[in-house]
């Protein structure tokens, strides 16, 4: 892809996004109702943000809402923006002390107002930190993503020498390097809905642990896993210059 990904030995990656999966199955399997078992969630993503920072990861995506999680019942919904709520509140102070910028991607239009201004708040508190830039996905889906790139990229008639990067810059991740690593917890293997365009070139993860349950040993060990991965993006690597294209490099 021109512009944005090249072909790279970096053995941590500059940008990790994960889908946190799995917090209803793990209630349900302690006879929990799903809200708790997205308050179990919110540890486990305490425990995340705080590993990754401390490894030096520069960019964290996580999925917390999808588009299509409005379906689900209203009552769930209510609890999920809440807990938001009271996220925000609880982690921001940490956040900052951590030098971590804190921002959102996601159609909000039709979030409580009362998450919507401690969404615009935490960013503007956060903004300006430099140690991580910390983007949760609230609302979030990647046709979406692409679809309101395209109408504003349409409408600004600017095609430039480089579309693809050009492009984007109209993407709500605009600015961010591409997705290297992405993790789903769960036990499930697809991407659903998540950051379609930024992850084209990503080392896909997919690993059975519930999130609540998943600690920094797992996060530990898919830190590890990207690191021996030979990314190739699409080209021929010289012999003599790594393992050859099939083989796990031992990087
Ligand atoms: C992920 O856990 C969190 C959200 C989607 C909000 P789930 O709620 O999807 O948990 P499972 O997949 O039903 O176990
Ligand atoms: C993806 O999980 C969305 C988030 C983790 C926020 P889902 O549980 O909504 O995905 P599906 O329904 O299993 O594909
Ligand atoms: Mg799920």
């Amino acid at each position: 892809m021109p512009g944005s990904s090249t072909p790279s030995s970096e053995a941590l990656p500059a940008h990790v996004a994960v889908i946190m999966d799995g917090n209803g199955r793990w209630a349900k399997a302690r006879g929990l109702s799903r809200s708790e078992g997205h308050r179990a969630g919110l540890e486990a993503t305490r425990r995340a943000v705080r590993f990754f920072a401390e490894q030096g990861v520069g960019t964290l995506t996580l999925f917390a809402f999808s588009s299509e999680n409005w379906a689900r019942p209203r009552d769930e919904v209510e609890a999920l923006f809440e807990l938001f709520v009271s996220a925000i509140e609880a982690e921001l102070p940490e956040l900052v002390e951590r030098g971590i910028a804190l921002t959102f991607i996601g159609d909000r239009a039709n979030f409580p107002q009362d998450l919507q201004t401690r969404m615009t708040d935490a960013e503007q508190t956060s903004a300006g930190n430099e140690h991580m830039h910390l983007v949760v996905a609230l609302g979030y889906g990647g046709r979406w993503d692409i679809l309101q790139a395209a109408r504003r990229w349409v409408a600004s008639g600017e095609e430039g020498p480089d579309p693809e990067t050009t492009f984007s810059g109209y993407l709500s991740t605009a600015g961010l390097p591409d997705v290297d690593l992405l993790i789903r917890t769960g036990g499930e293997c697809r991407i659903s809905n998540f950051l379609l365009w930024q992850s084209a070139y990503a080392e896909l993860l997919f690993i059975d642990p519930f999130w609540p349950d998943v600690s920094t040993v797992e996060l530990q060990e898919g830190l590890a896993w990207y690191a021996r991965r030979q990314r190739r993006f699409g080209r021929v690597i010289a012999s003599g210059a790594g393992p050859e294209p099939g083989e796990v490099s031992s990087a």
